[in-house]
């Protein structure tokens, strides 16, 4: 069985780890390929270093640029290679521009396709995330769905339940491979002069949330309002997409404490102790919900309905008095909830799935 990991972001780069490893331990054949999409050292490069991954194989450098011309330009590279290499499957993973054309450059070539987080659903189509996942979805052979509600989600669409493997989320193999790592080595919290629990973390990067003026002037106004209420530190590593917006919008910060976006073993210590995240991405849901910390998600709305069902989330878009409330809500409650993300080998059993189908 030979496959392709195919990744061009943050959260793949994470997410995809816990697989590239497995591949690494059973000597299986695999190639990863890095279309470009994050290129930042900070967004890319330092992932790579601290997860202790072989560089991609193939890196199509492709950056950034409207969401057609940065998808076609990733279909024409990655078209170029799965001819090349032809692999059994190619394996992509979440909701990104790079799925989607890791997705249909393999459809087009009838190389089988595993979509990893499958079955995921915010019923926004204003999302771009939400059109990607659900064509991923729906051009895939093997749908790795993470939970049972996003198994039922893809049979629901009239998906083949044989094609459907619920099998976790890769996102709890990455943070207990990394969270020991993390808690021994960084002096995280002397760096940033706060104590452990007694401080907030937040982050937002969403398209719909930062590029739009009033809810990203709502989200700052909100994570003011919960940082002077609560009187601890609120810690805000800014995406490159957040940063360039808020510049733009020339909004008011005052009271937060703005840092570059942070390498991983730093950001899962920050978020392990911290007494209230506030977000709108969609790992660090996740995470907070795996880690036990509460977490304020800044949106209306959720493909995580999971961390709502159990507890750990609330949603509270992106009003400041909403977001004030939902902070005092969630961090008043006792964090005792059940991680519903799997047990932290869901990288092993996708592998294992395919290379029963394969071999
Ligand atoms: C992308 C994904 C989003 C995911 C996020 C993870 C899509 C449609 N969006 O959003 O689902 O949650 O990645 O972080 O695929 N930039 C840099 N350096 C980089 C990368 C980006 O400076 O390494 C800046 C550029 O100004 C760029 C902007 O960030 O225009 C947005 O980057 P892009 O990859 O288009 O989308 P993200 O917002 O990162
Ligand atoms: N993350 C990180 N440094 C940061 C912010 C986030 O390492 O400064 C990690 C976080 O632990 C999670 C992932 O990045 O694993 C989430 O990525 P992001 O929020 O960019 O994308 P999304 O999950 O929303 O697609």
């Amino acid at each position: 069985m030979k496959a392709a990991v195919i990744l061009g972001t943050r959260p793949e780069i994470i997410k995809c780890a816990p697989i590239i490893r497995e591949c690494q331990r059973l000597r299986q054949d695999y190639f990863v390929l890095h279309t470009g999409q994050h290129y930042s050292y900070n967004m890319d490069k330092v992932f790579f270093e601290q997860l202790k991954l072989p560089e991609a194989k193939y890196n199509l450098d492709v950056g950034s640029g409207l969401h057609g011309k940065q998808t076609g330009e990733m279909l024409i590279g990655i078209e170029k290679v799965l001819k090349q290499e032809r692999p059994d499957v190619v394996l992509v993973q979440g909701d990104t521009n790079t799925v989607l054309s890791g997705a249909i450059a393999a459809a087009k070539l009838g190389i089988k396709i595993g979509h990893v987080e499958a079955g995921l659903r915010s019923y926004d189509r204003s999302m771009p995330e939400e059109i990607n996942r659900v064509l991923a979805d729906h051009c895939s052979d093997f749908l790795f769905a993470p939970t049972e509600e996003s198994m039922q989600i893809l049979i629901q669409e009239g998906i083949d339940r044989e094609r459907v493997f619920m099998v976790g989320n890769t996102v709890v193999d990455a943070v207990r491979q990394n969270l020991k790592i993390a808690n021994t080595e960084a002096q995280v919290f002397n760096r940033l002069g706060v104590e452990a629990g007694e401080y907030m973390l937040a982050t937002s990067h969403r398209q719909e949330n930062v590029d739009d003026k009033k809810r990203y002037a709502g989200i700052i106004q909100g994570l003011r309002r919960v940082q002077n209420e609560f009187g601890i530190p609120l810690i805000y590593p800014v995406h490159p997409r957040a940063k360039k917006q808020l510049n733009a919008f020339n909004l008011d910060t005052a009271g937060l404490k703005l840092v570059e976006p942070m390498d991983y073993l730093t950001f899962l210590q920050l978020e392990s102790k911290a007494k209230l995240v506030l977000t709108d991405s969609g790992g660090v849901q996740e995470e907070t919900c795996i880690l036990g910390v509460p977490c304020v998600t800044l949106r209306d709305n959720t493909e995580r309905p999971e961390t709502l069902s159990v507890g750990s989330n609330i949603l509270a878009g992106t009003e400041p008095p909403r977001i004030l409330q939902a902070a005092k809500k969630i961090s008043a409650k006792k964090a005792k909830w059940t991680n519903p993300f799997g047990d932290g080998k869901t990288g092993q059993r996708i592998i294992k799935v395919l290379i029963d189908r394969f071999s």
